[in-house]
Formats: structure tokens, C-alpha cells, sequence
């Protein structure tokens, strides 16, 4: 049994202020959700601030992205201690604008979750592929390489640290989502690639979420895949009402 998760990817916005009001509204819409984790993933600005309003509901702290290292000389990086510091028990890793625009590769993605394998913290980590790799027939292998390369040297008592999310990147930001159909035929192939490489039941365990361009009115549809565990929202997460909206799919 997976519980589903609804995360919102605020990616680069909200001020302080802001995070607060969107995160009342929040949890007064669905603080007390049951059928679904909450996750909401501010800007490490913000971290504090969302936790402070999220206090005595179920909603989950998410960061963005997270360092290897403890601790040292590494200027602008943000540690796992902090994170948890500020409250978080989740972060996203790899995400496609970290891998486009900031050099982000599986190698670094794998450095990353495995540090996140000694903390308390659990790792959402991003996979997908662009339309040029879609195009040329290159998902299922393009998929395969970022899951042997970000996933390396994980064993499967360490999955439980693991949440996958199947976003291509021709669907994020586009308003083009993927369709049921084709989401869930890479969840599925996912899902395989887990089994073969970590045993079944490790595997049914994993939760898998899809990003790219999730919508009120396109989520309920994608939830009900058999493999979809959950969705990874960015635009539609910044107002309460259409996240709320998602959140009670
Ligand atoms: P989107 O972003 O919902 O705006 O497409 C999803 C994501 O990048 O996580």
C-alpha cells in the first residue's frame, strides 16, 4: 500500500510573507489530509517560515536541493543538518532545471542521495527526458542511465529513503502534460527497473510521482494509473486554490 504524495515545487518563488499566507490557506484546505502526504517545497528562505505554519498539521517540509558535503567551504550550498534544522524531512534531487541550467548530472545527483541515505531525510529524485530524446526513441534508455547513475550503490533496505519523480521535461513549465497512457508506461518501466535491480518487493514499496504540467483538472486522471503514486506540481501549487484543488484529486 503507497500512500500517495502531493508535492508542490515552489521552485523560485514566494517571499517570506508570501510563504506564510499560502501556507495557511493550505492547511486550512487540507492540514488533516489523510488519503495523501502534503509536501510543500519553498525556497530554502522560506524553510523556516512554512514550518512554523505547518506546525500540528500532517504537511511535509520539502527543500529544493541539498549538498553532499556536512559541512565546510562550499559558498552558497546548503547542508543536510541544516535542512532538518529547519524542519524539513524531505528534498528534491536532480530536478531538470537543476540539470540543465546548473550542471546538475547523475553523478552529483548520486552524491546527493547518497548523503541523504544517513540523515532523516527522505530524497525525491527527478528523472525525464527532453522531447529531442523522446523523439529519437532514446526514453527507455535515457531513463535507464539516470536511474543506474543516480541510484548507484543504494541497496534495497536503502529505498525506503527513495521517492522517485517521472517528469519530462517537454511537459514541465509547457502546459503539455503527458497523458495518462504514455506516464505510465515509463512508471511501469521504472517500477521494473526497481524490481530487477532491488527485488520485487522493494520495489512496490518505492512511490513514483509524475511532474509536468499537473492541473486540477488533469490529476484525477493521472492518479489513477496504477503506478502513479502522486504528483510533483510547480505552477499550479503557487495558489492555494488550485493546489488545494489537486490535493483533493
Ligand atoms: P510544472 O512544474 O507543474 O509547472 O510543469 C513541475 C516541476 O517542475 O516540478
Amino acid at each position: 500500500m503507497r500512500l500517495p504524495v502531493i508535492a508542490g515545487n515552489w521552485k523560485m518563488h514566494k517571499t517570506m510573507e508570501e510563504a506564510r499566507a499560502l501556507t495557511r490557506a493550505i492547511k486550512d484546505g487540507a492540514g488533516g489530509a489523510t488519503h495523501c502526504t502534503v509536501v510543500l517545497a519553498p525556497p530554502f528562505t522560506s524553510l523556516a517560515a512554512v514550518c512554523g505554519e505547518t506546525k500540528g498539521s500532517s504537511i511535509q517540509l520539502a527543500a529544493q536541493n541539498v549538498h553532499w558535503e556536512p559541512k565546510g567551504a562550499f559558498t552558497g550550498e546548503i547542508s543536510i543538518a541544516m535542512l532538518e534544522d529547519a524542519g524539513c524531512s524531505m528534498v528534491i534531487i536532480g530536478h531538470s532545471e537543476r540539470r540543465q541550467y546548473f550542471g546538475e548530472t547523475d553523478e552529483t545527483v548520486n552524491r546527493r542521495v547518497k548523503a541523504v541515505l544517513n540523515s532523516s531525510l527522505k530524497a525525491i529524485v527527478c528523472i525525464g527526458e527532453t522531447l529531442a530524446e523522446r523523439e529519437a526513441g532514446r526514453v527507455h534508455d535515457l531513463i535507464t542511465q539516470q536511474l543506474a547513475g543516480g541510484l548507484a550503490g543504494l541497496t534495497h533496505q536503502s529505498l525506503s529513503h527513495i521517492i522517485l519523480a517521472y517528469e519530462p521535461v517537454w511537459a514541465i513549465g509547457t502546459g503539455r502534460t503527458a497523458s495518462p497512457e504514455i506516464a505510465q508506461e515509463v512508471h511501469k518501466a521504472i517500477r521494473d527497473w526497481l524490481s530487477r535491480q532491488f527485488g520485487t518487493e522493494a520495489a512496490q514499496e518505492v512511490r513514483i510521482l509524475y511532474g509536468g504540467s499537473v492541473k486540477p483538472d488533469n490529476v484525477s486522471v493521472l492518479m489513477r494509473q496504477p503506478d502513479i503514486d502522486g504528483a510533483l506540481v510547480g505552477g499550479a501549487c503557487l495558489e492555494a486554490e488550485s493546489f488545494l484543488r489537486i490535493i483533493h484529486y
